[in-house]
């Protein structure tokens, strides 16, 4: 362990998701048992420019890991994102000896890290966000629960379809990623799924609800994700016009979002927050963790947040002449590799969906 850490904060940032408790609870204890003392921070980087801070003891960490949301609380800050914001954020680290920081949180979160440890405060970024749209890691803290309470709340929907011959056009949460729909879509059993990341095929619905319709199917769930914007309110009106069925519309927000956590996501957000101590432990920072198939790993955050920008089709002019040809290459291949995993389970999804 490197001699100079003594103290560590934590904070989460952005949209809260369950498991962020878990994650709060890992950090803690393990940098407690590792002879280090805990500063939870709250409401983000809000809390960090206003010291809105205190000093962890093991009891207040205790009885958590079961709860949604986030004890230390969630904001979002304009202030942070300038100079002076940031200035007042490293000066809150001094005054509380903070020497590295676990901030736990979705892309915002992350871009705060490499600010504050390009300001010399060191950071580890822990992903935590419903969408599971961090392109670096196969799995962010809370998607498990979310896709969880959705299905459960997707199966509600069919029984009352079934019983008036109805359709619901389900939105569901996902700004950026269609992960969530794609997976709810498929446990639910929905006819049709609608993601940004595949071309939609409205005609092929018609049909398949009309395929349906003839074999006697009297309920009919199209999953639609939120980064479609506006189109499940428009096929809400369209599905009876082109094929008689009375249509319903429900948008899932927030309540998915809420609840608590599952298996899955006490148990990675336990391992990340260790995994996220051990590295700073190790004098390491401005890293993120990551999970690659059941391992939890870690990654550059400005490499990561390239890689993000390369699979979302976002990159920002010149951006990969910092990398060697291998860097990019590798990039190129990694984001191929993560369509293709998506755009095969969509065409599984496309296989059993009527
Ligand atoms: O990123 C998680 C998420 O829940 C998205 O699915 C959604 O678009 C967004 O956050 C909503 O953000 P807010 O809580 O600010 O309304």
């Amino acid at each position: 362990m490197a001699t100079k850490l003594k103290r560590i904060g934590v904070l989460t940032s952005g949209g809260d998701a369950p498991g962020m408790n878990a994650a709060v609870r890992a950090v803690t204890r393990k940098a407690i048992d590792s002879g280090l003392e805990v500063v939870g921070i709250y409401e983000g980087y809000k809390g960090l420019i206003e010291n809105n801070t205190k000093l962890f003891q093991m009891r207040d960490v205790s009885n958590i890991i079961n709860h949604g949301g986030t004890i230390l609380h969630s904001a979002r800050s304009k202030e942070f994102k300038t100079e002076e914001g940031m200035q007042k954020a490293v000066e809150t680290c001094h005054k509380n000896q903070i020497d590295g920081i676990v901030t736990i949180g979705g892309d915002g979160t992350f871009r705060g890290a490499t600010d504050l440890t390009r300001h010399g405060i060191p950071c580890i970024g822990v992903p935590g966000t419903i969408d599971n749209d961090i392109t670096s890691t196969d799995y962010t803290i809370g998607y498990d629960t979310a896709m969880n309470t959705a299905i459960e709340m997707v199966d509600r929907l069919r029984d009352t379809c079934e019983s008036h011959f109805r359709c619901n056009v389900v939105e569901i949460m996902g700004r950026h990623a269609g992960y969530i729909a794609l997976n709810v879509g498929i446990a639910t059993g929905s006819s049709q799924i609608v993601v940004n990341e595949m071309p939609i095929n409205e005609e092929r619905m018609y049909e398949e609800i009309m395929a349906g319709k003839r074999n006697g199917k009297r309920n009919y769930i199209i999953m639609v994700a939120e980064g479609v914007k506006g189109y499940a309110e428009l096929i809400t009106e369209k599905i009876p016009l082109n094929t008689g069925i009375e249509t319903r519309f429900t948008r899932l927000g927030h309540v998915v979002r809420g609840g608590s956590p599952s298996l899955r996501d006490r148990v990675i957000a336990s391992r990340m927050g260790i995994e996220a101590v051990n590295l700073l432990s190790e004098g390491k920072s401005n890293l993120v963790v990551c999970m690659r198939g059941e391992d939890i790993t870690s990654m550059d955050i400005e490499v990561a947040a390239t890689l993000d920008r390369m699979y979302k089709h976002k990159l920002k002019e010149d951006e990969l002449e910092r990398y060697t040809r291998e860097q990019v290459e590798e990039m190129r291949a990694f984001c191929a590799k993560k369509h293709a995993d998506f755009e095969k389970l969509y065409n599984q999804a496309l296989d059993i969906s009527l």
